[in-house]
């Protein structure tokens, strides 16, 4: 993986590209208001990165981030990202977002509903309990004690995998949940979300989660 597309530039996608030009990675980012609206945010990327359109940086990551608001995951263009991993950061906010009554009975997962709508790509939930400001603060080199971990989960394996790899880039420990019809294990209101917590806190997090809040 060299290009990351970042499909969303506001509190976590911004960040994601911060992270990822410091560790040497060309970065394309979008917004839903189009290029000229990211000068400055580009600007303070540096030349490792350039704004585009959502279907541009879909096309152009070797691996896409999608972090919009989850109202918004239906306008994600699934043409370019077929064969690609995607990332997905995604929340389910009803209070924002209007309510999802599949998600409300907890019988979906908000990434189990972006691969429905990406059929050709390998989702994978990545950054979604992580507040966007520790992404640049709080990792820390492999081995350090008490590393903070981030769970993951995805139906491809290869996709997980990959998020794997790049958390410990960006200095996280993985815990794998497994497929997405367990990522809910990571949800809005569970006992993991948005909490610091070394891989063995996270698993035990992970296991007691109630399936509905
Ligand atoms: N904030 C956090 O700490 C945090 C932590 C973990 C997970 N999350 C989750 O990650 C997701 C993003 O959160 P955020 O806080 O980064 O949101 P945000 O600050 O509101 O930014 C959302 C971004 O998505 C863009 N966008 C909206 N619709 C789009 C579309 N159809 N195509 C392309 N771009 C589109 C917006 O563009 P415009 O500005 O042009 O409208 C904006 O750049 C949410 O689901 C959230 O729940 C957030």
């Amino acid at each position: 993986m060299t290009t990351l597309g970042i499909i969303g530039a506001g509190h976590i996608g911004s960040q994601i590209a911060r992270k990822a030009v410091q560790l040497g990675y060309d970065v394309v980012i979008s917004n839903s208001r189009g290029p000229e609206t990211l000068a400055d945010l580009v600007a303070e990327l540096g030349p490792r990165s350039r704004a585009a359109t959502a279907a541009e940086a879909a096309a152009a990551g070797d691996v896409v981030v999608v972090t919009v608001p989850f109202k918004s995951y239906r306008q994600i263009p699934a043409e370019p990202l077929a064969g690609k991993v995607v990332i997905d950061t995604n929340n389910y906010y009803w209070e924002r977002d209007g309510h999802v009554p599949a998600l409300d009975r907890g019988e979906a997962t908000t990434s189990g509903l972006l691969q429905e709508h990406l059929p050709g790509a390998m989702v994978a939930k990545g950054f979604n309990h992580i507040y966007a400001a520790q992404i640049t603060a709080d990792g820390t080199p492999a081995g350090t004690p008490n590393r903070r971990a981030l769970a993951t989960a995805s139906d491809h394996s290869e996709a997980s995998a990959l998020v794997a790899r790049l958390y410990d880039e960006f200095g996280f420990d993985t815990v794998n949940i497994g497929p997405l019809s367990e990522s809910w294990r990571v949800e809005r209101d569970r006992p993991a979300y948005v909490v610091r917590q070394n891989a063995a806190e996270l698993a035990a997090n992970l296991a007691r989660a109630p399936r509905t809040i």
